[in-house]
């Protein structure tokens, strides 16, 4: 029997297959639909940022938008999530909307006090360097559920998939039963990233939702991000299967 080449992108079958495809490299995060969660792990002791940030600056709720009501009407934000801004359009840590109908660029934001307050948060907001547009902590409170829906940041570029404006997540505190769905064109993903795991998708193409199960908040960074190159080459950057962990 003859046996074929793959109709698709002419994989090599079987019996050619000594190595991965020469194209391997170029495999990977496609932001419009895709989704990345990292191999590399951010590992730090963020309690004592945590702890600082309850007590001095207090978690607000975060706002209810009508953007929001229109996508899911029965639910409340404000109890669900609060947060306090690293980075927001004023400097101040309860501003986290971005009030333009411009595209969102990173000059546009100025970091906050609460930034400069952080020993180890803000080191990973640096790792991310000049592509961080708005950037904010949110606390999901506990045995909380934030039901699936989009949000609205690339309306503000037309949906430009050259320019698309994406959002990072990084759970901070350890996850024990804190869940997360993501679900596109082409994927359907359901998983507990480890603290520390970065995770980037595109918030207005990619429908999502988060459960907390515990008894106990669920603290998790929000970056908003401009460059998607940068996001697209961290593969590259980390290519490897064995998980990386940045010490911050
Ligand atoms: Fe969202």
């Amino acid at each position: 029997m003859e046996v074929m080449t793959s109709p698709v992108r002419n994989m090599p079958n079987s019996k050619q297959l000594q190595n991965y495809p020469d194209d391997a490299q170029e495999f990977g995060y496609q932001p419009e639909w895709g989704l990345y969660t990292s191999s590399f792990v951010f590992r730090g002791d963020f309690t004592n940022d945590l702890k600082l940030l309850q007590d001095k600056y207090g978690y607000k709720p975060l706002q209810v938008t009508q953007q929001f009501d229109n996508q899911v009407t029965d639910r409340n934000l404000g109890t669900i999530i609060s947060s306090v801004a690293f980075r927001s359009s004023d400097g101040t840590v309860h501003t986290h909307r971005h009030p333009g109908d411009i595209d969102e660029t990173p000059e546009l934001f100025q970091y906050t006090p609460a930034y400069y307050d952080m020993t180890t948060i803000r080191n990973i907001i640096d790792w991310f360097g000049d592509s961080v547009c708005r950037c904010r902590i949110f606390r999901q409170e506990p045995g909380k559920d934030l039901p699936m829906h989009y949000d609205f940041d690339n309306e503000r570029n037309s949906f430009d998939n050259q320019n698309q404006t994406l959002r990072a997540l990084i759970q901070l505190t350890p996850n024990t039963e804190n869940w997360m769905r993501f679900k596109s064109k082409t994927s359907d993903i359901t998983l507990r990233p480890a603290a520390g795991q970065a995770i980037v998708f595109n918030a207005d193409w990619v429908w999502h939702g988060t459960v907390n199960y515990t008894d106990k908040p669920r603290d998790c960074l929000m970056l908003i991000l401009k460059d998607q190159d940068f996001v697209m080459n961290l593969g590259k950057r980390f290519p490897s299967h064995k998980i990386e962990f940045i010490e911050v």
